[in-house]
């Protein structure tokens, strides 16, 4: 896979050593270095505090600006930014677009010896290190927000030579280059990195993240642990010692049961809220993890490391994690946010082909909801799809990531527009519960709910039956079934208890056009058993 990066940018309080350490970075990776001052200084030929004293901060920040923009346009460049580089609008959104963003952290004592030292910083003039120290203070609480955009942060005041500093802000940096994406939601900010044969680097995401101090569990399930065995050593290597709990596989252990042996288990090893939960499967366990994570002990980091399809397009982002009850499916849960979703495509090798497909129906599901280009896309490469063609999944899992980060980012905990993921999902469920969920894996039962909720939107004159056709073509084209026989009243019944349900009311996600969906409630039952018929072929 081609890398993104081009640049590594440094944040960080003035004093902080952007310049010292951003220029052994640019020497040990043979790339070229340039402190935004200076390079403002040079264009303007005159110095920063002759900028502020005649042109003033508006003036300067505008210049920065304008150097940044261009700085962005190189590759291979180490750029150190001035202080408050990051607190102009559009500046950050350029940077994490062409390059990792790193922040040197240092403490008040240490960035104000370091500042006093020199006369050439126009916000500190003239203070003494009791007032200098005061103002570092309340800039920083001011910047912070700001500073907090960095993909991963170092601490430039511990005892380090700047050779280590250097070892260890590439060692961290190396798996931001398979970072892709950004969830952002008003709980939390994570990066998700799709690529191949990177587990080796899990390690450093959690240093980057700030957990390596933790101890780290890794959860996993029987299955992966003989198919995926070689890979599960490579992460158990990366990870340090960790150690390794195994769930039994399979949707019907989706249960708080089987929950109470994992916090069985952590409970008696004495594990304590410093402990990180690090998920290598599907999308059962990685939401029995994660409801582990966002309870126990009130709340412990969580990162997933998705092995299916349906896993690393959908249920490995936007936080939502459950366990099923005996009356319903993911009623018990919680909204909780992994730190990050590390996606290592290789390990889709071992993937049984019915659960491929079964993440497929998710991917088809976001070309109807969001992208009629992504849809075309996929109609154009159901060949290179089926043959497991990384370097089309790749760019496939990233969209539909991208599709979901969207969304989450707009209505993390489902007030509204989140509900359109659950395109397919209504009728979906009804299958799983009505068959036990044994017959059809939850991928399939979306597959067929898609159908189905494509029939009623045809039926409703929602939207033309040329869509539904062209939607379900591209599921036959895929090879997900046609048809399955449920009994309607039952299904209504459990539509009805659906956690989508609003006042007893079945809502469901139908489509208007390839690429976009609405909600719709209060539907009469007869359209919808008239949609459940024609999926037995009456
Ligand atoms: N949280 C969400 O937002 C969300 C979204 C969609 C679905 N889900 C949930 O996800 C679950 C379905 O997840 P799933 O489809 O990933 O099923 P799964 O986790 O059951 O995995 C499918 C099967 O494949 C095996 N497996 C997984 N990866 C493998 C690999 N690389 N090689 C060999 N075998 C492998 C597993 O052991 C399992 O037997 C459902 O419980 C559903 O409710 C959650």
């Amino acid at each position: 896979m081609h890398r993104l990066t081009r640049n590594i940018y440094f944040t960080g309080f003035m004093g902080a050593g952007k310049s010292r350490v951003g220029e052994a970075t640019a020497k040990s990776l043979g790339w070229r270095f340039v402190d935004t001052d200076r390079f403002v200084e040079e264009r303007a030929g005159k110095t920063i505090p002759e900028i502020f004293a005649q042109d003033g901060e508006a003036e300067f920040r505008r210049m920065e600006r304008e150097a940044i923009e261009e700085l962005s346009t190189r590759s291979y460049h180490v750029i150190a930014l001035g202080g408050g580089a990051l607190t102009q609008p559009t500046v950050a959104e350029t940077i994490k677009r062409t390059g990792i963003l790193v922040r040197l952290n240092a403490s008040v004592d240490v960035l104000s010896e370091r500042i006093g030292r020199k006369d050439n910083r126009p916000l500190m003039a003239g203070l003494d290190d009791e007032r200098r120290k005061a103002k570092i203070r309340k800039m920083l609480a001011e910047r912070e927000k700001f500073y907090a955009l960095a993909d991963f942060a170092v601490e430039s005041s511990e005892e380090l030579t700047v050779d280590d500093l250097v070892a260890k802000i590439r060692a961290i940096a190396a798996p931001w280059e398979y970072k892709r994406l950004e969830v952002s939601t008003p709980s939390a900010r994570y990066p998700i990195f799709v690529g191949s044969n990177f587990l080796d680097l899990t390690g450093a995401v959690l240093a980057g993240l700030g957990l390596d101090r933790h101890d780290v569990v890794a959860v996993t399930d029987d299955n992966l642990a003989k198919a995926q065995a070689h890979n599960l050593r490579k992460l158990g290597a990366a990870l340090g010692k960790a150690e390794l709990f195994r769930f039994q596989p399979g949707e019907q252990r989706k249960t708080l049961a089987s929950l109470d042996e994992l916090y069985t288990f952590l409970l008696r090893r004495g594990y304590t809220r410093k402990t990180v939960l690090v998920q290598f499967s599907g999308g059962v366990v990685g939401d029995m993890a994660g409801f582990c994570a966002a309870t126990y002990q009130r709340g412990i980091p969580f990162v997933q490391v998705p092995t299916t399809l349906l896993a690393m397009v959908d249920s490995s982002v936007g936080g939502k994690v459950a366990v099923n009850h005996p009356l319903g499916k993911n009623m018990i849960g919680a909204f909780y946010q992994p730190r990050a979703v590390l996606i290592n495509l290789e390990v889709l090798h071992t993937l049984p082909p019915q659960e491929y497909l079964a993440g497929l129906a998710e991917v088809v599901k976001y070309g109807v909801i969001r992208d009629e280009e992504f849809f075309a896309f996929l109609e154009g490469h159901v060949r290179e799809i089926l043959n497991h063609d990384d370097a089309i999944l790749a760019r496939i899992v990233e969209r539909c990531c991208a599709i979901k980060a969207e969304v989450v980012g707009l209505d993390e905990k489902e007030q509204g527009l989140r509900a359109i993921l659950n395109y397919g999902h209504t009728f979906g469920h009804a299958i799983e519960k009505l068959t036990g969920y044994s017959t059809y894996s939850h991928g399939i039962a979306v597959a067929l709910g898609m159908r189905a909720a494509a029939r009623l939107a045809t039926s409703l004159g929602l939207w033309d039956e040329a869509c539904e056709k062209r939607q379900n073509a591209l599921l036959d084209a895929f090879g997900f079934p046609s048809r399955v026989r449920v009994d309607a009243g039952a299904a209504w019944e459990a539509m009805s208890v659906d956690k989508k349900a609003e006042n007893g009311k079945c809502v469901f996600v139908l489509p208007e056009r390839i690429g976009s969906v609405r909600k719709v409630s209060g539907l009469d039952r007869a359209a919808v058993d008239r949609a459940w018929e024609a999926l037995e072929g009456k």
